[in-house]
């Protein structure tokens, strides 16, 4: 993508950019509200036994050879009608989509409980039924024969935060609408996982890796910190650099985790930190900290000699309404928003600036050196889904037993399955489709 597409961003967002001298001020508030604990991105409560009945037992034997494909989904595959590559995917809007998603509660089994909106006892449904329309191109919907097809003997990661946990949901539920995925791999908090679609000899990860660099944190599993997080600005996380070269395909992101309060380390020493409160060390800010983990990153991955097809997803907007995650924030809307009805927050239009121009760097760096880097651009159409979100149902039927005006805590960042992060695939597969055309 070239400089130009991204002017087209400026629109809806330009005002915001001239408040930001004036907001500054009150950016220290802000980031005190994200300080310490912050739940939404904490581990989700993970059932263990709900996961285990799920992904490891009751699936049908690996089948030695991919399955059949028909003459007709080749032809449809080679014979892709690529629009022009000057159409920007992620310039568009939502717009009625009478099918609805192409899995539901009923026909995908592993949906964690905490995306589980309609069997947490969400009752409305019309968040379902929207599609993403890019304004110059037409976007099919995910096709997970194709897809499947597509990554016959492929390895596919998602290396991030918990937003890349809900995206790799998504994609196994599309997919298992075609082929069952077997859990072949994870470690003790389920964070790290991996699985196989046997007849296609195609593997999906997730990897637990928040910060991308190396990081200590003291949270539990509520979010709740007992000390500053150690991050360590000058070394990779070790957990997804040494499984690099096993990945054909990478998605990797970062952005929200940056906002917490954390001590940062060079060559192991304190160099300066976010939101601490010790007058001796530098508050460098999660500006400084963000750019530059995202720089080394992009480097290792622009100077690896494996050369994987990578996506960098950009941060992902949360809708709290009235208050924060932490203070009463809500987000019970249930319609999409229309371009213009709203602004990017500050927080995120400086990760997403951040995001921007250290990918721009790359891109040419990577364009010189045989990387294809791709932009994955999911800001503005997740800023458009203030319905998507859980809410209060991200637990089983919150208001049971309780007064209708009990206080939830709601979940206004991860995305309810399905819901509109399904369309992260379709773009996804467009993406592809168009290089392999
Ligand atoms: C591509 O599609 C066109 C029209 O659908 C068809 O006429 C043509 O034979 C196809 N080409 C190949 C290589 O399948
Ligand atoms: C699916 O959602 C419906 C409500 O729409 C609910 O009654 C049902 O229990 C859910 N089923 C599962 C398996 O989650
Ligand atoms: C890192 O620290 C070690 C000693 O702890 C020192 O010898 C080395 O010069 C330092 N490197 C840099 C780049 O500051
Ligand atoms: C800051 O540094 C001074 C001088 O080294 C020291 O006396 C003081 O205890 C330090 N303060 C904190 C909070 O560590
Ligand atoms: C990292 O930062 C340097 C210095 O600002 C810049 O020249 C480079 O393009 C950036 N990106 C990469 C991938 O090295
Ligand atoms: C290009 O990639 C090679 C490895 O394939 C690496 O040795 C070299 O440093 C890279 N160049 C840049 C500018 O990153
Ligand atoms: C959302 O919740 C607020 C506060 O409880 C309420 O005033 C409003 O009517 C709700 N909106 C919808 C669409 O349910």
């Amino acid at each position: 993508m070239k400089q130009s597409s991204y002017n087209v961003y400026k629109n809806p967002f330009s005002s915001v950019l001239l408040k930001l001298g004036v907001c500054f001020l009150l950016l220290g508030l802000a980031y005190r509200l994200f300080s310490s604990s912050y739940l939404p991105f904490s581990p989700s409560v993970v059932n263990d036994n709900e996961l285990r009945l799920n992904a490891d037992e009751n699936f049908p034997p690996y089948a030695a050879e991919p399955p059949d494909i028909t003459d007709d989904q080749l032809v449809n595959l080679d014979n892709y009608t690529s629009q022009s590559e000057s159409c920007n995917l992620f310039i568009g809007d939502w717009i009625p989509d009478p099918n609805g998603p192409i899995y539901t509660n009923t026909t995908c089994y592993t949906i964690e409980s905490p995306q589980n909106c309609m069997k947490n006892g969400r009752q409305d449904s019309d968040y379902l039924y929207w599609r993403w329309n890019p304004r110059d191109c037409s976007l099919p919907k995910f096709d997970p024969k194709k897809f499947l097809h597509m990554m016959r003997h492929k390895s596919l990661a998602f290396i991030g935060d918990s937003i890349m946990r809900n995206h790799v949901q998504s994609l196994l539920c599309a997919l298992s609408q075609v082929e069952q995925s077997v859990q072949v791999y994870h470690d003790s908090t389920y964070k790290n996982r991996r699985w196989l679609f046997p007849s296609h000899h195609f593997h999906v990860s997730v990897v637990w890796s928040p910060f991308l660099a190396k990081a200590t944190t003291f949270e539990d599993d509520n979010g709740v910190s007992s000390g500053l997080i150690q991050l360590h600005l000058d070394e990779l996380d070790s957990v997804w650099t040494q499984q690099y070269d096993n990945f054909d395909y990478v998605i990797i992101a970062g952005g929200k985790w940056y906002l917490k309060s954390a001590l940062y380390y060079e060559n192991k020493t304190v160099i300066g930190c976010h939101n601490c409160h010790d007058q001796n060390v530098t508050q460098l800010g999660f500006k400084y900290a963000y750019r530059r983990v995202l720089n080394s990153t992009l480097k290792f991955i622009t100077g690896s000699d494996h050369k994987p097809y990578i996506f960098l997803r950009t941060t992902t907007p949360d809708h709290f309404e009235n208050g924060e995650w932490n203070s009463g924030g809500y987000c019970n809307r249930t319609r999409p928003f229309k371009e213009g009805e709203i602004e990017i927050g500050l927080v995120d239009e400086i990760l997403r600036n951040i995001e921007l121009e250290e990918f721009e760097g790359a891109e040419t760096i990577g364009s010189e050196n045989g990387t294809v880097l791709k932009l994955f651009d999911t800001m503005f159409l997740s800023l458009l889904r203030p319905d998507g979100h859980p809410g209060v149902y991200r637990e089983f039927h919150p208001y049971a037993g309780k007064d209708k005006n009990a206080k939830i805590q709601n979940d206004c960042l991860h995305w309810c399955l399905p819901g509109p992060i399904d369309s992260w695939n379709d773009l996804m597969m467009e993406i592809l489709l168009r290089r392999s055309s």
